[in-house]
């Protein structure tokens, strides 16, 4: 089946018709990259047909943010979904998707205020809704999201189950590159130098993930974090923390079982996140 490009509601409508079977949904931002396509991947297993949205959501963007410079690469973004067996992509403009009086939209509650939604004022409240929204256009069996943003993957669990949204969905693993840094849309802005800073945010985790207790799993990572910010040009770290992976809050001294190491830092003018699963015993 050639891929169908559907540039609005109707469009998306009259292909969704045409679908059988399960359909599986992985939204995107564009800028795919090997991390994105792994996720297609993914959905092709659990789905008869896979439907890629690509829009760059202007409601999670601070005014200060990256909105107007996050890069936009629709015909390679094209080209890797037809190579990757997607059926329909879903491509609308802002104007599509929000009306100028709109009036309604998602609180991420409490939830979407700790750990990234600190730095992040009103972020998650914008990734809930414009989710929501493609949920229920597309009315996919299954939605894949990337454990590469942990947070955003457990505030859609949460949204799913607090809404009563009829919809399974599931996590895919976080793709790295042989050295370790996540794959990011982002890397993109990265010069040589910075993409050298940007190493220890890995090296962080992986040192952390190789201790049993919260302690030393968040000394031994913040030591690697400490060296880096004496590096040219250095790491300005936003947050490095040990969380429970459902709710994000700290886990406490009793806690045992899976937590996630969580950090995010900034290099040069860009801001990265990662994060890994450690078991605390
Ligand atoms: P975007 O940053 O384009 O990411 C789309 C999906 O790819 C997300 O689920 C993200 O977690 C996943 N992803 C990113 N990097 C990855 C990697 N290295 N390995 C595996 N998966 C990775 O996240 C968004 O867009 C938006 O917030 C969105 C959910 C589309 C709502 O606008």
């Amino acid at each position: 089946m050639d891929l169908i490009v559907a540039a609005d509601r109707a469009e998306l409508a009259k292909a969704r018709d045409g679908l059988g079977g399960r359909i599986a949904l992985v939204p995107t931002m564009g800028a795919l990259h090997e991390g994105h396509r792994s996720l297609i991947r993914l959905a092709r297993e659990r789905a008869d047909h896979v439907v890629v949205s690509v829009f760059v959501n202007p409601l999670q963007f601070a005014p200060e943010e990256d909105f107007s410079r996050y890069p936009r690469t629709f015909e390679a973004d094209l080209a890797a979904c037809a190579e990757e067996g997607v059926s329909v992509v879903f491509a609308p403009s802002a104007a599509e998707m929000y009306l100028p009086d709109r009036q309604v939209s998602l609180s991420s509650g409490h939830m979407g205020t700790v750990v990234e939604g600190a730095f992040r004022s009103g972020h998650f409240d914008g990734v809930l809704t414009v989710v929501l929204k493609l949920l229920n256009l597309v009315r996919p069996d299954v939605a894949v999201f990337g454990q590469k943003d942990a947070q955003q993957l457990a505030l859609i669990r949460r949204m799913v189950t607090d809404l009563d949204v009829p919809v399974e969905i599931v996590g895919g693993p976080t793709l790295r590159e042989p050295d370790g840094l996540a794959l990011s849309s982002r890397n993109r802005y990265l010069s040589a130098g910075d993409r050298a800073t940007a190493l220890s945010l890995s090296a962080a985790l992986r040192a952390g993930r190789s201790q049993d207790s919260g302690d030393a799993v968040l000394r031994a990572a913040g030591a690697v974090l400490d060296e880096a910010a004496g590096l040219d040009p250095p790491l300005r770290l936003d947050y490095l923390v040990l969380v429970d992976p459902a709710t994000f809050e700290p886990v406490g001294e009793g806690y045992r079982g899976e937590a996630i190491l969580a950090v995010a830092a900034r290099v040069g003018a860009t801001r990265l996140i990662d994060n890994v699963f450690v078991t605390l015993s």
